[in-house]
């Protein structure tokens, strides 16, 4: 069997956690199971040429992780600025907080051509390569430029935008040709999927095949969706035991019989933070008997501090809780609780189970695995109500939730005081078709499905010899 090759910017070396993220953990199951290397950046950066350009490697089992710093100039360039100033606000169809500079355009190129040179060496011609995400859209063909014949896999974990969108940045059609020097690409939902076909065909002249795929000179590509899944019987179990962990206990004792609204996500300006604050404002506002019957508590966990956007983000949202807070709290009565800290991922499972709403309304994504996670963390007897956003690629999946517009305040607070009046009968219903729609997926059959359909399309495609 072909030995696996994973290249992300971000490496996960297990820490022996069980209650690591599945993603992480389906991908280190799919390696172990041929053999595989995973190729990244360290998460850490210095001028040491060693450290830069020389892997360190650990194993593990049957998995080798490698790993390399990237040089201070280079982590403002190609992480800071263009992945996370241009391609993440690009990606999911928000423009006007897009940066560009050409100077970080041609870091980011510069970090992927050398992450190519540095993971050459470790590569041999039977192997799979699985590239991961927007930090690496030019490795494929970077690969490929150094001869590499392997099948290539590329799978994009945010939305991609439509081509008008797209072509806002300048050279986008250069980051499209460098995709199609893939076997195979993959997104997570048909839609992402056709935008992205639509945009090779408009901007680098690519023709549709019948099936969905694509031709580009003498080369046929693969493109098709594969929605990231969780391990949702898992999760429902880590969220029944948490139920009574210590944490969730001190939770509910502090709730005295409120309802909790829940939120869970990074701190990033693509969550619809500022707008989901001003919905549950509105809620305060407009429906006075759901003061003291409610706290909703917010975890933001802080992100990308480096990055400007996400620095006025944090700024806003403390502005915004201390006015909600200051305005519509009571002397016994705190509305709002901002957590800006990470908090373990088996402790956030309790409060899920806990809550009685979970909030989710991001102004795009590319599937959300927390509306997953919230479902599977639900009692079936009496579960919690999903608000979601139409616009979160998970919605395809949980239409059984109610569906929001993530920018409009008021929509937000009418679906708010739905589900805060919503009877057991129509909660347990719309639960159940939620966890139909996730009960019998996994993050390893995710996995598996995009390995399985990337050597079916390696094994179509004539390569030289
Ligand atoms: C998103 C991206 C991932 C990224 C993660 C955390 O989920 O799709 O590629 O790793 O955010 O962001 P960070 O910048 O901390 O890696």
């Amino acid at each position: 069997m072909s030995r696996l090759v994973v290249v992300s910017n971000r490496v996960t070396i297990p820490t022996g956690d069980a209650k690591a993220g599945g993603l992480a953990v389906a991908l280190n199951d799919l390696m172990e199971r041929q053999g595989g290397l995973w190729f990244g950046w360290s998460g850490g950066s210095s001028t040491d040429e060693k450290r830069c350009n020389v892997p360190a490697i650990v194993d593990h089992g049957q998995v080798q992780y490698a790993t390399v710093d990237l040089t201070p100039s280079e982590l403002e360039l190609y992480y800071n600025n263009f992945s996370n100033g241009t391609l993440w606000p690009l990606l999911h169809s928000l423009p006007e907080q897009m940066n560009f500079d050409r100077r970080s355009l041609q870091g980011y190129r510069a970090v992927n051509q050398r992450l190519s040179d540095v993971l050459l060496p470790l590569l041999r011609p039977s192997d799979t390569i699985w590239i991961h995400d927007y930090h690496l859209l030019a490795m494929a063909a970077a690969l490929r430029a150094r001869n590499v014949n392997c099948p290539i896999g590329f799978f994009l974990h945010t939305p991609f935008p439509s081509p008008d969108m797209l072509s806002s940045v300048p050279e986008a059609a250069l980051f499209i040709r460098d995709l199609l020097s893939a076997d195979l690409l993959g997104f997570q939902t048909a839609n992402d999927a056709e935008n992205f076909s639509a945009s090779a065909q408009r901007i680098a002249g690519a023709a549709r095949l019948a099936g969905g795929g694509l031709q580009l000179g003498n080369r046929q590509i693969k493109v098709g969706s594969f929605p990231v899944e969780i391990d949702p019987r898992d999760f429902a179990e880590m969220a029944e035991e948490n139920q009574g962990s210590p944490e969730t206990e001190r939770l509910r004792r502090s709730l005295d019989g409120q309802h909790l609204i829940l939120g869970i996500d990074r701190m990033d300006p693509t969550k619809g933070l500022r707008h989901r604050l001003a919905g549950y404002r509105r809620l305060l506002e407009t429906r006075k008997e759901w003061s003291r019957q409610t706290t909703f508590l917010q975890i933001a966990a802080a992100s990308r501090q480096d990055v400007d956007a996400y620095q006025h983000l944090r700024d806003d949202l403390e502005g915004a809780a201390g006015r909600i807070n200051a305005t519509l709290g009571e002397s016994d009565w705190v509305p709002l609780r901002l957590i800006s800290r990470g908090v373990p991922r088996d402790a956030i499972s309790g409060f899920m189970r806990e809550a009685r709403i979970g909030l989710v309304t991001p102004l795009r994504d590319g599937m959300n695995l927390v509306a997953k996670e919230y479902v599977a963390a639900q009692d079936p007897e009496d579960p919690g109500v999903l608000v979601l956003s139409k616009f979160a690629g998970a919605a395809r999946q949980l239409g059984a939730a109610i569906l929001v517009n993530p920018v409009d305040p008021d929509e937000i607070a009418d679906a708010l005081d739905l589900a805060l009046r919503m009877s057991r009968p129509e909660r347990q219903d719309r639960w159940q078709a939620c966890w139909e729609a996730i009960k019998d997926a996994s993050a390893l059959g995710w996995g598996r499905s995009f390995v399985s359909a990337l050597s079916r399309a390696g094994s179509e495609i004539p390569r030289p010899a």
